[in-house]
């Protein structure tokens, strides 16, 4: 059984500063496997930002698998943009975009999704796409295959088309590469479901875990409890004006057949819609 301490959109240069010390504290309570920050470390991409964004994974309790987002490139110096993209994102976090987990129960692939020839929305790169379908060939069978992407397929919570360039054609690749769960953000909105071209992916999208960029009315992160033939995501939310996180929703998933479903309180498997 594995725990995936899942945020994104963490915007350093854009922080609630009140939040970095709890979330840190939660983050060592809940004593997670691994912690994945799905994209947007820095608010614009500068050295500075990508300092505190450093020092604050320096602080998470578990390794952490990080991939870029689209504030992580320079916005206004356009050479930089177009010649070195994520040159500052490399001196921070490593010179790998697309990181490899392995757990226990699970193979967890990260994947750049960032394109420098778009305003904000995302893209799957052809060799994004093979080295996900490589990284999922190549584990032994029974692992969940996850994948790590800032820009989802899937329409955000308020119904918003998804952010990236041909989400059609993206589930139908991610399908087909076999990923059972996708970890995303982008959208500053948490949400989970899956879209009915394909229905054997749950995807999984937090909020914005720290920045004072809220589409809702609170920060969240989320804990995602991996067990054989059950997926758990526990939210944790940060609401302004209180102290800490509280425990947010908590839903259970399960794929019986080809298609995910939602687990009532009593575990039995219900319908998503
Ligand atoms: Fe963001």
């Amino acid at each position: 059984m594995s725990r995936i301490l899942h945020l994104s959109d963490v915007h350093f240069g854009a922080v609630d500063d009140r939040l970095v010390a709890p979330l840190i504290d939660l983050a060592h309570r809940l004593k997670p496997d691994l912690c994945v920050i799905s994209g947007d470390l820095t608010q614009r991409a500068r050295p500075g930002q990508f300092r505190a964004a450093r020092a604050f994974v320096d602080r998470l309790p578990a390794p952490a698998l990080i991939v870029p987002g689209n504030h992580d490139m320079p916005l206004r110096n356009l050479p930089l943009r177009l010649l070195a993209p994520f040159a500052a994102y490399r001196r921070a976090f490593g010179p790998k975009l697309e990181p490899l987990a392995h757990l226990s129960d699970a193979v967890v692939q990260g994947v750049n999704t960032a394109n420098p020839f778009a305003w904000k929305s995302g893209l799957l790169r052809r060799r994004s796409l093979q080295r996900l379908t490589d990284s999922f060939a190549a584990a032994p069978p029974g692992l969940w295959r996850m994948v790590v992407m800032h820009h989802a397929p899937v329409p955000a919570a308020d119904g918003t088309a998804a952010d990236i360039a041909d989400p059609v054609a993206v589930l139908a690749a991610l399908a087909q590469a076999g990923a059972d769960i996708v970890l995303s953000g982008h959208t500053h909105m948490p949400h989970t479901g899956f879209a009915e071209t394909a229905a054997g992916v749950l995807f999984l999208q937090v909020g914005t875990a720290i920045s004072t960029r809220r589409k809702t009315d609170s920060n969240d992160v989320a804990l995602v409890t991996l067990e054989p033939g059950k997926v758990t995501v526990e939210s944790w939310l940060a609401s302004p004006g209180q102290p800490g996180l509280t425990p947010g929703p908590s839903q259970s998933y399960t794929r019986p057949g080809t298609a995910w479903q939602k687990l009532t309180k009593s575990e039995r498997p219900q319908p998503t819609h």
